[in-house]
């Protein structure tokens, strides 16, 4: 018989998902049994450091008591109406988000890919009804090495080989140019463009941050031009980089913004569309939903994240505890860093390879009691939550000096 959870050990934990759980995923040996704020507890009662944060998804840290207060406050009231009623939390979470964006209407969905399928679904929309491109023509114009999510249509725009083999035939109309490079964006952009999709900073990629210049370049060219700019803010957004928003680094405001992870507070997945009412607008009854988007507990729990963001203390503490991260990232360069890219809480690692993998130094931060995630070869992600202490990170940062051996300068 099966040993209920509570009994297994984190070793017998792993070994039993292994024929029951598809392999989509390669964890690192942890097995996580409690959190709270920027700490995690496996199943032995080990304790972490949270350096990743959910991919983001956890800004404000596990189980935030505000969070979790407007959580069961909802689940004590009502859980699920479906869009085919209305429902008493909804208005005041689409009035918020807006209102926090500067956007005018709120489609609410649940995973970040769902906010990209429909976000790409209303340019087009837009394109067909509003701009006058002929019917199927439509095209979306999208950076290299982007990473929007694992649908069908998504992975037909990515350039990541292991993400697309296997999984065609891909959906047509996607344009793939350079990241960063405003030349190959105008000459890709004709009049059949109904958007430009791109992060503000390439997440998945590394944390690969654009050039001054690039987002307002890509506004004026995208307003020149007469099609919409679409922010994936889904891992950038809502407080990570020192603003509410990462285009707001540059002033630019999008006509369409994703935003997912972090809107649900690490409790729910709640993903949004948020747009200027001439986009969002094209939508009519019955052309696209979800029944779970905007359902009462995801809009109440995201209006929570919303008011914690509309204080600006989580903003204001990325920026403030970004410092210490930027220059303690830029001490460990050549003493096993290779180079970082950051802004805010939000760091690419580059460490040399001759030192390990990122996989191999993931696992010995591990084993020192700090978690992050290795992406594309010899990179390491650091995105803790947002409520972490300056002495919290400085003794991430620490042991990172001390699996690279970089300790004796
Ligand atoms: C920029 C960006 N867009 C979309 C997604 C997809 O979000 P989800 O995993 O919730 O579908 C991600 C996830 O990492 C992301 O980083």
């Amino acid at each position: 018989m099966t040993a209920p959870a509570h009994e297994r050990t984190s070793d017998d934990l792993i070994k039993a998902e292994e024929p029951v759980l598809a392999h989509n995923y390669h964890p690192l040996p942890v097995v996580v049994a409690r959190a709270e704020g920027t700490w995690v507890e496996d199943v032995e009662g080990r304790r972490y450091l949270d350096m990743l944060a959910g991919y983001s998804a956890l800004n404000f840290g596990h189980r935030h008591p505000a969070l979790v207060e407007a959580a069961h406050r909802q689940l004590d009231r009502l859980t699920l109406t479906s869009r085919a009623f209305h429902n008493d939390r909804l208005a005041e979470f689409a009035e918020r988000l807006a209102e926090l964006t500067g956007l005018d209407m709120v489609l609410p969905m649940n995973t970040g890919a769902e906010a990209v399928e429909s976000g790409i679904k209303v340019a087009r929309k837009w394109a067909y009804d509003v701009k006058g491109v002929p019917a199927d023509r439509a095209t979306i114009v999208v950076a290299a090495e982007n990473f929007h999510g694992r649908t069908t249509t998504i992975v037909s725009f990515s350039t990541d080989e292991t993400a697309r083999a296997g999984f065609g035939p891909f959906t047509p109309g996607f344009r793939i140019v350079p990241y960063n490079d405003l030349a190959a964006l105008e000459e890709a952009v004709d009049e059949t463009t109904a958007a430009v999709l791109l992060e503000p900073i390439q997440g998945e990629a590394g944390v690969v941050i654009p050039d001054d210049g690039y987002l307002a370049g890509v506004r004026e060219l995208t307003r020149r031009k007469g099609c919409l700019f679409i922010a994936d803010e889904i891992q950038s957004g809502l407080g990570r980089t020192g603003r509410t928003l990462a285009v707001e680094h540059e002033d630019v405001v999008p006509d369409v913004l994703l935003l997912g992870k972090a809107l649900g507070g690490g409790i729910v997945p709640v993903s949004a569309v948020v747009a200027r009412r001439e986009v969002l607008g094209v939508l009519r009854p019955g052309e696209h939903g979800s029944t779970f988007g905007g359902n009462p507990l995801a809009a109440a729990v995201g209006t929570a994240v919303v008011e914690l963001l509309e204080t600006g203390e989580f903003q204001r503490r990325a920026a403030d505890l970004g410092q210490i991260l930027h220059s303690g990232l830029a001490e460990l360069v050549g003493r096993g860093v290779t180079g970082f890219r950051a802004r805010g809480l939000w760091a690419g690692v580059d460490v040399d390879p001759a030192i390990g993998t990122g996989r191999e130094i993931s696992e010995r931060l591990m084993r020192e009691g700090v978690l992050v995630k290795d992406t594309h070869g010899s990179t390491i992600r650091l995105a803790p939550p947002l409520t972490i202490t300056a002495d919290e990170l400085r003794s991430a940062l620490g042991s990172l000096e001390k699996v690279l051996g970089a300790g004796g300068r």
